[in-house]
């Protein structure tokens, strides 16, 4: 693969019934590792937010790679109203692990918000808040609960039983 490097940012809304107890849902740790698993392979990387009953995320990698995504995304009945804010083209990424960060909406993000004087609703963010908010997030540190399970990562390949036994590297 060797296209030109995109980054996409989009709005939805969810189509499940929000958790009443808080912590995460279990729906968005589905997509969650339906993401990284696709993701990895694809060399598409970004940011997912859910708050509010709204998702925002931005995928990032090569044009192919992120618009089969970004298809694949849009017919999921797990959300609604997929609404395209930003398509541009980009030199380097803000988020160059090919996996998927989750950032819940509080701390950075919260302070931005408020900053704004606004509730986390991304159909509204202007252009700036949409980059800021960007930034916030590539700044901004995964909750342990969120953090790739060691299902998701590629095991470190086994050294040979032998030089194991004799402790040779
Ligand atoms: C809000 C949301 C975000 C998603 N993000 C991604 C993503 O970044 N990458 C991905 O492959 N699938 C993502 N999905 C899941 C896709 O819609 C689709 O279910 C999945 O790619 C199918 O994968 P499979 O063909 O391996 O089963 C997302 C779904 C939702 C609802």
């Amino acid at each position: 693969m060797s296209g030109s490097l995109v980054r996409l940012i989009y709005a939805s809304t969810a189509t499940f019934k929000a958790n009443e107890k808080g912590g995460v849902e279990v729906a968005v740790g589905q997509i969650l590792s339906e993401s990284r698993r696709n993701n990895k392979r694809q060399r598409v990387g970004g940011v997912l937010h859910y708050g509010n009953g709204y998702f925002f995320q931005c995928l990032e990698g090569e044009r192919e790679a992120v618009d089969a995504c970004y298809n694949r995304i849009s017919e999921d009945d797990r959300h609604r109203d997929v609404q395209c804010l930003s398509y541009v083209e980009i030199d380097s990424r803000m988020f160059p692990d090919w996996s998927m960060k989750y950032l819940p909406v509080e701390d950075e993000i919260t302070r931005l918000l408020k900053h704004y004087n606004t509730d986390f609703n991304p159909y509204r963010f202007s252009n700036a808040m949409l980059m800021e908010l960007l930034k916030a997030c590539a700044r901004g540190h995964e909750p342990e609960a969120t953090r790739q399970t060691a299902a998701d990562q590629t095991p470190a390949p086994k050294r040979p039983f032998w030089k194991r036994l004799f402790g040779k590297s």
